[in-house]
């Protein structure tokens, strides 16, 4: 099983710096998920490590072995590159035994393994027909089938489910988790599919601009980001500026617009920094009500907008301070409860808050480039 490496790796496209400074090991059996914004990097890392462009500095290891002027060909890895190219005079199940046939498998062994992949992608009824005759999805899963069949040990997947429908996204990841546990093969899977990237991967790396913002579990990434770009990028969150009004042995006060005071769990805050807290939407509640219980951050607002996702209803309120926050609340706790219009309160637990320094050019600018 093949771990990769990658150490101090920038690359240049004339002036722009697609991957900056970029230091990154990928385990054994390790199935990873890059995840990013448009323009961060995603596919220049993955042909990096396919041997498809070169670093300008740094190194690239695949089982510590110096691969930076090892050409793709040589390096054992499987690349479905996110605009896929299939062959069009070849038939899909000569498409996907390309590859087993080119490494010498026999005709019945690559057949094999052909057709297996493409029962897996659901292709297999349509092994006699050409590209141009499947769909976008299909030729998709073509493109998948073909990769898979390499018998490469590191798989590199550009956007591998983009062009399919929910319901087979949801079914096609399980299984590719699944095949590369199976066969031990190192996977880098790069998504804009954050849930899909929570679903699949052992590790997330979160990219922005050629550089990681933070790379940890799918469970670190969401309970703990480590900057507003990954709290936004990932998940639901609400934001709200402020800064520390006071702190004591137990926790710190935060002064949001118009005097609305939050309780936070974090002492190790200065009196007078400017900060931006944030709370996902799932752990902002709504209460009818004020309870005793409840007696710090609760605030009052209106509620403006309800929208239905299915499990949860996502309420927006108007905050009266003038600040605007989102809660969800799972489908059963929400159903026919709150009204637009109606009159409640936001109650936010002060272990659910995490803090940030204010960043150097504002809140918007963290979150714009998504
Ligand atoms: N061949 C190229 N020539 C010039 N610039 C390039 C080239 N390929 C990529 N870039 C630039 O490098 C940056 C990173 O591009 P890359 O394709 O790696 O992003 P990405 O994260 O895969 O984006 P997307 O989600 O849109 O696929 C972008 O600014 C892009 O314009
Ligand atoms: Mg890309």
């Amino acid at each position: 099983m093949p771990t990769i490496k990658l150490v101090n790796v920038t690359k240049k496209y004339g002036n722009i710096t697609a991957i900056k400074n970029l230091s990154l090991t990928i385990e054994d059996g390790e199935y990873l998920c890059i995840l990013g914004p448009t323009g961060s990097g995603k596919t220049t890392l993955l042909k990096l490590v396919a041997g498809i462009v070169k670093p300008d500095k740094g190194e690239i290891y695949i089982d510590d072995k110096l691969v930076n002027n090892m050409p793709a060909y040589e390096r054992n890895v499987a690349y479905l590159p996110q605009y896929y190219a299939l062959f069009p005079h070849l038939t899909v199940l000569e498409n996907v035994a390309f590859g087993p046939l080119s490494k010498g498998l026999s005709v019945e062994e690559a057949r094999r393994i052909s057709m297996q992949m493409l029962e897996m992608t659901r292709l297999a009824w349509r092994a006699n027909s050409f590209p141009h005759e499947l769909s976008g999805g299909m030729q998709q899963r073509l493109a998948l089938a073909r990769a898979l069949a390499s018998g490469a040990k590191i798989l590199l997947l550009d956007e591998p489910l983009g062009a399919l429908d929910a319901r087979l996204r949801v079914e096609l990841r399980y299984k590719l988790r699944k095949l590369a546990k199976e066969n031990n093969l190192t996977t880098i899977h790069v998504t804009h599919d954050q849930e899909e990237a929570m679903i699949v991967a052992d590790r997330i790396v979160v990219l922005r601009n050629g550089e990681i913002q933070q790379v940890g579990s799918p469970l670190e990434v969401y309970n703990d980001p480590k900057n507003i770009f990954v709290a936004h990028f990932i998940g639901g969150a609400n934001f709200f500026e402020g800064f520390v009004a006071d702190v004591d042995r137990y926790g710190s006060w935060i002064q949001l617009r118009n005097n609305f005071l939050l309780r936070i769990n974090d002492p190790n805050r200065s009196v007078g920094e400017r900060v931006i807290v944030m709370v996902r939407e799932e752990k902002s509640k709504i209460l009818k009500a004020k309870k005793k219980r409840e007696e710090i951050n609760v605030f009052p607002g209106t509620i403006v907008n309800t929208s239905f996702l299915g499990d949860f209803i996502s309420y927006t309120i108007s905050l009266d301070n003038g600040d605007k926050a989102n809660s969800k609340v799972p489908l059963a706790k929400a159903i026919g409860k709150f009204k637009v219009g109606e009159r409640v309160y936001l109650y936010i637990e002060p272990e659910d808050v995490k803090v940030y320094p204010y960043p150097p050019h504002g809140l918007y600018k963290e979150i714009e480039v998504i």
